[in-house]
């Protein structure tokens, strides 16, 4: 049975009649353009089919009462008066305060959540969430859908109510995805431009089953590193330096910020050139500035894993694989892989073989499609 499936049936179980309203809001992975969003750069994701659904029907008041299957649990809150606490309940929460501080006026709504993306595996399961909260919200609430605008308005809600300060890319292709298409998207005034795969090849990401609780201290240290470079070169953000801007400031520059910002400088020219590349239909040109990128990352911004490049070797070493790198924030989770199509199979099959006997961890290993961004169908039944 299809996850949309499921949660329809739970809500009939639950509640005894149909959903009025159903929600799907998409996890991401990144192809290339990775430590860049926060400093204003390019960034080249697409959203993908593992995602979050949402069966619902609006309340008469403004309480929130919503079961997680992947919890099994239920929580309950009221959208006007939402109060901190801990657990998944905070991302809902952390939508409806934002809501209500940009001034809208918010209805309560019931029903059953579930996901298939993969949780802290650096595919953005919470930022799915959060979309389709914010979604089942803006649809109960006849608040008009404004996908940049409410994307910005759900990284908020993570800066503030849950205190990670994510940049933007995110909740930003969970909401603008767009089906069979990677979009290019400029961090510093949100342009988007769909791009699609190269013809005959596929996307593969490879959960090296590794999670690291370091993560948000080191990515706040990382967004640090890269401020205090752009103040010493005397710019507003990375963004703003070029390849020989660098060069001739480095002086400027301590051993630590001066890779941090070699990172950033060239992951946003790679990103440029990956979207041409990817435009122009040139797979082995795409694999080969996500090689670069990986290498980048483990080198100057330092924030790949042994287990990450464990699972990067593994992939490069096999037929039909044009590319591979980390992919989010990195130190653990996800890499990916740019497969010719007729190679997947096979090649799902040695990766994960080779990686198990290369660490000491089990992988898992998903074939990928680009889907649209959140949707939200106000006739659930008919929705497809
Ligand atoms: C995490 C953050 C994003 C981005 C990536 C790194 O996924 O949520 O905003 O900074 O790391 O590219």
């Amino acid at each position: 049975m299809s996850l949309r499936d499921h949660v329809i049936t739970r809500f009939v179980e639950h509640h005894g009649e149909s959903p009025s309203a159903l929600v799907r809001a998409p996890g991401r992975v990144n192809l290339i353009g990775e430590h860049t969003d926060y400093n204003e750069g390019f960034v080249l994701p697409m959203a993908i089919d593992r995602e979050c659904w949402i069966a619902l029907r609006p309340r008469n008041d403004t309480r929130v009462r919503i079961h997680s299957l992947l919890h099994d649990e239920s929580m309950e809150f009221d959208v006007t008066a939402p109060e901190p606490g801990s657990g998944w309940a905070e991302y809902p929460k952390g939508v409806a305060w934002a809501m209500t501080e940009d001034g809208h006026a918010l209805n309560g709504w019931e029903g059953i959540v579930g996901s298939s993306v993969p949780l802290g595996a650096g595919l953005s399961s919470s930022a799915s969430f959060t979309l389709a909260s914010a979604r089942a919200l803006a649809g109960v609430s006849d608040i008009s859908w404004d996908p940049v605008a409410m994307a910005k308005l759900c990284q908020r809600a993570e800066n503030h109510w849950l205190g990670v300060h994510c940049g933007v890319m995110d909740p930003l292709i969970c909401s603008v995805g767009r089906e069979g298409q990677a979009v290019l998207i400029d961090c510093r005034n949100l342009d988007q431009r769909p791009v699609p795969l190269p013809p005959d090849t596929g996307i593969v990401i490879l959960d090296t089953g590794t999670r690291r609780g370091l993560v948000g201290s080191a990515y706040n240290e990382r967004r640090n590193q890269c401020e205090q470079a752009a103040r010493a070169l005397g710019v507003e953000s990375l963004r703003d330096i070029s390849d020989e801007d660098l060069e001739k400031g480095s002086i400027h520059l301590e051993a630590v910020p001066l890779r941090r910002a070699r990172h950033v400088v060239g992951e946003n020219t790679r990103t440029l050139e990956a979207a041409r590349a990817m435009q122009a239909g040139d797979a082995e040109r795409l694999g080969s500035c996500m090689n670069a990128s990986h290498q980048s990352l483990r080198d100057d911004f330092e924030v790949s894993s042994h287990e990450l490049d464990v699972m990067v070797e593994c992939a490069r070493g096999l037929s039909g694989c044009l590319g591979a790198r980390m992919t989010g924030a990195g130190f653990g989770g996800c890499a990916l892989a740019l497969v010719e199509a007729a190679a997947i199979p096979a090649f799902c099959e040695e990766v994960a073989q080779r990686y198990t006997q290369a660490s000491n961890f089990q992988p898992q290993v998903h074939v990928c499609r680009a889907r649209a961004g959140v949707e939200w169908f106000p006739d659930a039944v008919s929705s497809r």
